[in-house]
């Protein structure tokens, strides 16, 4: 048996992959799927409610068919594809449209990232966020809040808390983990540790849900700051890649330190297989970061177990947690 000859369509499909990017923003730009949810989900009631005309509607609609993210019916209505329903028609409780755009500017990045790889010099230690201010907090949390409440509700499906007195929540951004947690368990404290201008971020979504009274928000560098006493949880979801191993690794074993006899630690991340052969997703984050200029990249999942491992924590285990994109990484310090 010869292998199959090489042809250039998976090539073709890669090199045009933010055309795809493009017509999904289009698509969010316009509301186009609220609209089509709303009853204008023909060709021409879509070209005139999103002010577009038939011409472009029909080529949107034939690109949005084209990635399965609407479906048409005999008679020419479109309707759209239950992922779409749930996360891209606003007003809905999934609503993830700012998620699905919060890194749109660095397009022009992802197109001269060769350039800025070559440009070297990766000194800046937080990367991204050496530039935030309360402004651009609040956009990137909007985002971040979108698509981390979600998140938040399944770990706490998936973790159970019962007993436990105060959680501390490193880079806990909108504080989604914690106003959960409070959410599920009457007795719990939590504090979400993050960045000065996220802080009043922070406090606004606490104050939103009611839960004031139990959760607070508290500036705070994690890499460099003194970490709060009397936890007995520790939770770290989604900034793992912007860090190098040295980072995490210190970090971990300040999380051991503070934290409680007995307590437990869990690290959602975005990991690679140990074999470092995908997924994709963890290894684009670690990518991502030669845009900022952080010293991260992707970690895999035995080099987390072994920070976890190093620090002292015992019983670590690992489990997916968003297909293809988070695992959860989970220690317990001897009681
Ligand atoms: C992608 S957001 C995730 C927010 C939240 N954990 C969630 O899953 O919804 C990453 C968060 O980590 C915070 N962060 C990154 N580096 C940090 C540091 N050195 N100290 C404190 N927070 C940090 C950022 O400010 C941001 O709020």
């Amino acid at each position: 048996m010869t292998a199959p000859r090489p042809d250039t369509t998976r090539l073709q499909r890669i090199a045009k992959a933010y055309w795809e990017t493009g017509a999904l923003f289009a698509a969010i730009d316009l509301e186009a799927f609220t609209l089509i949810d709303a009853g204008h989900n023909r060709v021409d009631t879509l070209g005139q409610a999103a002010g577009i005309g038939p011409l472009n509607a029909e080529r949107l609609l034939d690109a949005l068919a084209g990635m399965a993210l609407v479906e048409r019916a005999q008679d020419g209505a479109y309707r759209n594809a239950p992922d779409v329903d749930r996360f891209l028609v606003k007003e809905r409780r999934g609503y993830a449209g700012e998620w699905m755009t919060f890194l749109r500017e660095n397009w022009g990045d992802w197109n001269r990232i060769a350039e800025i790889m070559k440009a070297g010099d990766e000194s800046d230690r937080l990367g991204m966020y050496d530039d935030l201010t309360e402004e651009s907090a609040r956009k990137y949390h909007a985002a971040t809040y979108s698509i981390g409440m979600g998140a938040a509700r399944k770990f706490h499906r998936e973790v159970d808390l019962t007993g436990r007195r105060k959680i501390m929540d490193l880079g806990g951004g909108s504080g989604a983990y914690c106003i959960n947690a409070a959410e599920k368990y009457p007795e719990i404290e939590a504090v979400v540790l993050d960045l000065p201008p996220v802080v009043p971020v922070a406090l606004d979504y606490i104050a939103e849900n009611g839960v004031a009274g139990r959760v607070t928000a508290k500036a705070c560098d994690f890499t460099a700051d003194p970490l709060p006493e009397g936890c007995d949880v520790a939770i770290q979801a989604s900034n793992l890649p912007i860090y190098d191993r040295k980072v995490i690794g210190q970090l971990i074993r300040r999380i051991y330190d503070a934290l409680e006899p007995g307590g437990e630690y869990h690290l959602i991340g975005e990991m690679v297989n140990n074999d470092r052969m995908g997924p994709l997703a963890p290894a684009l984050w670690g990518l991502y970061e030669a845009i900022p200029r952080s010293q991260g990249h992707a970690h895999s999942i035995s080099e987390c177990e072994g920070y976890l491992a190093a620090a002292g924590f015992e019983r670590i285990s690992s489990v997916e947690f968003v297909p293809g994109t988070l695992t959860r990484t989970t220690g317990y310090k001897p009681g």
